[in-house]
């Protein structure tokens, strides 16, 4: 059976998770879902990264330990991925016990090999916040975040020899053009890091106590990114006793990121793999930002804003299928785009409530009207309207499987959508209500009633990856195993005539654009 192993980057739990960091997550359960359903066998890890002199001050300042402060957030944001049905099939922690051991035997390993060596670190120095800064980060020459004074320092600590690594990196993004993308972030990455000469990195600190000791010279903690990086293989088992599911999904197929550390996945995590002599992922996506407010959505500005974006409270009043929607849809893949209420009450509306739920609804309504919700047979269809119908809606059909194929899920839902307006717009054209006002009309009216029950059908299949609840509820009216694989999504063959379909509720009550702007604002301010 084929694989398909995807992650997202491990979350820094350092604040409450929001809409912004939920985006990767929601993206990759889209890929992971749609790989699912076409009978892959598909592994999606995601998690948290939990070491480092952040986690240790937040801590600090909340009173409570490392490790109580930690397992809180942890406990919340997996709350938060149960209410935005995610459906990883791992959530590594860096503080699970054997990601620090194989973390630990990957930087034993690189030493050995002669890629890690012992040098110093140098840089001007807080105190009372134990921070190394450089030199352009100092704020009027005094510490960014407390405003102290700074002295330059020296700390001893081991650097992994990234400059050996250039020709290697640039080999690899010419013989391989599909392994970053979008294809922007390669010439990114070639002419500001690559070809200005990449420096080794500082890859262990000794004024950072919350992280992994270094095993063969303890006083050093293992600094963020060969302890991050690391978890897309240690959460496989590698370095540990059972390796038995890296074995069987590494290398990665993707690995989605946001665009801020593409630098960190498309350079050093390949020349880490390179050094330790193991396969590459296949591909690297980085993903845009969304905006609010021509604002990414950053994890300490999030609370200050007055427009309500926390999933918490959006989702039970919306559903999680329609957060998930706007994400989808109004985030190009691959680049910024900007999240507002407004844009996303307004698509609530008009492609939730109206184009897919009202398109559902009046196609069950007349075939309960016309047949006694009877679903007709598939017969070779003679009108011409009918045919171009089907036709066109088997057409988008594969181009949604062709777009999913790139990950590209805006175009793809996009697509899926489209198959809904042809579907209304066919309603339009035929009149059902016409056609059955005709005196020999029963033929025609059961074949375009065939033909909107088989749209939805392939629709809702392909919806399914993105909107699971909506997608599920309407599959299992029309009699379909929602569990089922992709099948019949090349024909009008998929509903089995005669049986009954089954009552549904509304899908997308449509909402009062006006109030509940209002109300949210109000929610967003108390
Ligand atoms: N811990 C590192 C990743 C290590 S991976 C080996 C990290 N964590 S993070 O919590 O800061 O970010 C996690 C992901 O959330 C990133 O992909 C980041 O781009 C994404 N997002 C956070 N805010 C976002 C938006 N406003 N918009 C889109 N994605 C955003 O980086």
């Amino acid at each position: 059976m084929e694989k398909f192993y995807i992650t997202t980057p491990i979350y820094y739990p350092s604040n409450k998770f929001t809409l912004g960091n939920s985006y990767t997550t929601i993206v990759c359960d889209a890929l992971a879902r749609f790989n699912r359903k076409q009978g892959k066998d598909v592994f999606y890890l995601t998690g948290t990264d939990e070491h480092g002199q952040k986690i240790e001050q937040t801590a600090k300042k909340h009173g409570v330990t490392e490790k109580e402060y930690l397992d809180a957030m942890i406990a919340d944001a997996k709350d938060l991925w149960k209410l935005l049905n995610i459906s990883y099939d791992k959530f590594i922690r860096t503080t699970d016990d054997y990601h620090e051991h194989a973390a630990q035997k990957i930087f034993t390993k690189l030493y050995e090999k002669g890629y890690i060596y012992k040098g110093s670190y140098k840089g001007w120095y807080c105190t009372p916040c134990e921070s190394f800064w450089t030199e352009s980060q100092l704020v009027d020459g005094k510490c960014p975040d407390c405003g102290r004074e700074v002295k330059f320092q020296e700390e001893e600590a081991y650097f992994f020899k990234l400059s050996a690594f250039g020709d290697k990196l640039l080999k690899l993004y010419e013989e391989n053009p599909e392994f970053l993308q979008p294809k922007n972030r390669v010439n990114e990455m070639v002419n500001n890091f690559i070809k200005p000469g990449l420096t080794d990195l500082c890859v262990s600190r000794t004024s950072v106590k919350w992280g992994i000791p270094v095993e063969f010279d303890p006083k050093h903690t293992i600094y963020v990114w060969i302890d991050a990086l690391s978890n897309y293989i240690t959460a496989l088992g590698y370095g540990s006793e059972d390796d038995s599911l890296y074995k069987k999904y590494w290398p990665a197929d993707v690995h989605v990121i946001g665009k801020e550390i593409v630098r960190f996945h498309a350079i050093i995590w390949p020349a880490i793999l390179m050094a330790l002599d193991l396969p590459l992922p296949k591909k690297i996506y980085g993903h845009g930002w969304i905006l609010f407010g021509g604002d990414k959505l950053s994890k300490s500005k999030e609370t200050d804003e007055k427009e309500c974006i926390d999933p918490r409270i959006l989702v039970p009043r919306y559903s999680a299928d329609a957060i998930r929607y706007i994400l989808y849809r109004e985030i190009p893949f691959g680049s910024d785009g900007n999240y507002s209420t407004d844009v996303f009450l307004t698509r609530f509306n008009s492609d939730l409530s109206n184009n897919y739920g009202n398109l559902v609804s009046r196609t069950f309504s007349m075939v309960k009207k016309y047949f006694g919700s009877v679903i007709p047979e598939n017969k070779s269809l003679t009108n011409e309207d009918d045919i171009e119908f089907k036709n066109n809606v088997l057409k988008l059909a594969g181009d949604v499987f062709a777009i999913m194929e790139k990950y590209d899920v805006t175009k793809a839902i996009a697509t899926v959508f489209d198959i809904f307006t042809e579907a209304n717009t066919y309603i339009q054209k035929v009149q059902p209500w016409a056609i059955a006002k005709e005196e020999n009309g029963q033929d025609r009216l059961a074949a375009v009633m065939r033909n909107l029950l088989e749209a939805i059908r392939i629709g809702t299949e392909l919806l399914q990856a993105f909107l699971p609840d909506t997608a599920t509820k309407v599959l299992n009216a029309m009699n379909l195993d929602p569990n089922a694989n992709f099948a019949n999504m090349d024909n009008f063959d998929g509903l089995e005539a005669g049986k009954e379909l089954k009552p549904l509720d509304i899908l997308f009550p449509r909402l009062d654009v006006e109030k509940e702007k209002e109300e949210l604002k109000v929610i967003a301010n108390s």
